[in-house]
């Protein structure tokens, strides 16, 4: 993003609903419902919400104080708060870079289920074993991920990503009121309440450290935190603004759409496929196994259906489209190469990493590293190594060396009032800290005694 030119975003709610798109993407949509379907339902969400509003809100504060008070984006911002090492702008690189290739193979995914809706073939869509045969095969996915990848790449080469931006603004809303429909339809099935109750009712018998570390790595890519892409919003606020206001806004707007699209596909499981609960673990391909099966259900399925996955293909493409961006900004800084060359070579890159990440459920799906797919393993790293350290190092730098005041004069300008400003405090420079180091270090041992991750 061109940093010398910060023109702010021109409505209060403008911003929200910016950051709000950014973050609104196959991480609400296909991740966060996987993910508790496979961590025991309840529990995980009873575990993300408490962390949304202890962790995700100071961290997520944080950031945008950061680069609203600099007017720089990441790497620039800690350089200018007289941050000397280098290790957050270094993670702050690599992190996006691990996750847009595979980003778009799952964005493919969602592209072929875009066409399956749109040629009618929606009914065989439905049937056990489609997305599996479907993954399996070698050219299709690739072909698809390489469609998915393609408009990411034109949109970042041209620039043209404040018009998404704009559009974003109306379909977001659109894409919540479908939700919301489908939700209800769910629900109000006759059959809904075990899988409700697995979804909602916490058992605390499946409270792990590896669960409270994947709904933490959850947390910070479903908001977008920890790889400095929020300090770049930030950057673009207006001194106006309420800082505080619009991280609680942009944090319920996130959070909903990822409980209500939970609240979907979770109790699905029990509804659609005749209580195989086998289903719940599932993994990264629970969206496109139990979505036709309700839209199949469902009275005018197909148009709704399609209208569903129109409009996540949309919210998946913001996504990458700010993901691919904030990979090219990195290397064009470090390199002194120019925007068309990175953006090519760039591209290049997340087709090959996308195509492999593509073939591990197919002819490399003898390939496991620690059990794990390759597709498995980059989400991983990322979102349960390295994204936690990052966040870990954002503490340590807020809460000790440009100290909480720093943010906290930031909220109060202009005499805004900042209502938790001691929880604040706390959270940023004690419990975010010393929290997220025992998640991390707990998961770790319990890996290193199970032997596997
Ligand atoms: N938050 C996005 C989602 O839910 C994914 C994501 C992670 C992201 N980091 C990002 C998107 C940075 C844009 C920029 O799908």
């Amino acid at each position: 993003m061109d940093t010398k030119q910060r023109s702010a975003f021109s409505s209060k709610i403008g911003f929200v609903l910016a950051a709000a798109s950014s973050a609104v993407g196959l991480g609400n949509l296909w991740r966060f419902p996987y993910l508790a379907a496979k961590y025991g339902g309840g529990i995980f969400l009873l575990t993300y919400v408490i962390l949304a509003v202890t962790f995700g809100f100071a961290l997520l504060l944080a950031e945008i104080a950061i680069g609203r008070k600099t007017r720089q984006s990441s790497i620039g911002a800690f350089r200018k708060l007289g941050q000397k090492s280098n290790i957050c702008g270094i993670l702050g690189m690599i992190i996006p870079m691990i996750i847009t290739p595979y980003y778009c193979t799952i964005g493919g995914w969602v592209t072929k289920y875009f066409a399956v809706f749109l040629t009618g073939q929606n009914m065989e869509a439905a049937n056990d074993g489609f997305f599996s045969s479907y993954i399996s095969t070698t050219a299709q996915p690739i072909l698809w991920m390489a469609v998915f990848l393609g408009i990411t790449a034109v949109v970042v080469f041209l620039g043209v990503d404040k018009g998404i931006e704009k559009a974003s603004v109306i379909l977001m809303p659109v894409l919540l009121a479908l939700i919301v429909i489908i939700a209800v339809y769910v629900v109000t099935r006759p059959d809904a309440a075990a899988g409700l109750l697995y979804y909602l009712k916490p058992d605390v018998s499946r409270l792990s450290g590896k669960m409270i570390l994947g709904a933490l790595g959850q947390l910070f890519y479903s908001l977008s935190i920890a790889m400095g892409i929020m300090v770049t919003y930030g950057s673009y606020m207006k001194k106006e603004d309420n800082l505080e206001t619009s991280v609680f806004q942009i944090e319920f707007f996130d959070s909903f759409v990822a409980i209500l699209a939970g609240m979907i596909i979770v109790p699905s499981v029990y509804i659609f496929s005749g209580g195989d609960e086998s289903m719940l673990n599932a993994g990264p391909g629970l969206m496109f196994i139990t979505l036709p099966k309700v839209f199949d259900a469902f009275p005018g399925g197909r148009i709704i259906g399609l209208m569903f996955f129109a409009l996540t293909l949309f919210a998946a493409l913001t996504s990458s489209i700010s993901l691919l961006e904030a990979v090219v900004s990195n290397v064009m800084d470090r390199t002194g190469w120019r925007r068309t060359k990175t953006t090519v070579v760039m591209t290049v890159y997340c087709m090959i990493i996308g195509t492999v990440c593509s073939l591990g459920y197919g002819a490399f799906s003898s390939f496991k590293i620690f059990g794990m797919s390759i597709l498995d393993l980059l989400d991983f790293v990322s979102n349960s190594i390295l994204m936690p350290v990052l966040a870990l190092l954002t503490c340590i730098f807020v809460g000790y060396i440009i100290k909480p005041q720093a943010v906290i004069e930031e909220v109060e300008q202009n005499n805004v009032t900042f209502h938790l400003k001691k929880f604040f405090y706390v959270l940023i420079r004690y419990l975010c800290p010393i929290g997220i180091l025992a998640i991390l270090v707990s998961s770790i041992l319990s890996s290193m005694g199970a032997m596997t991750i």
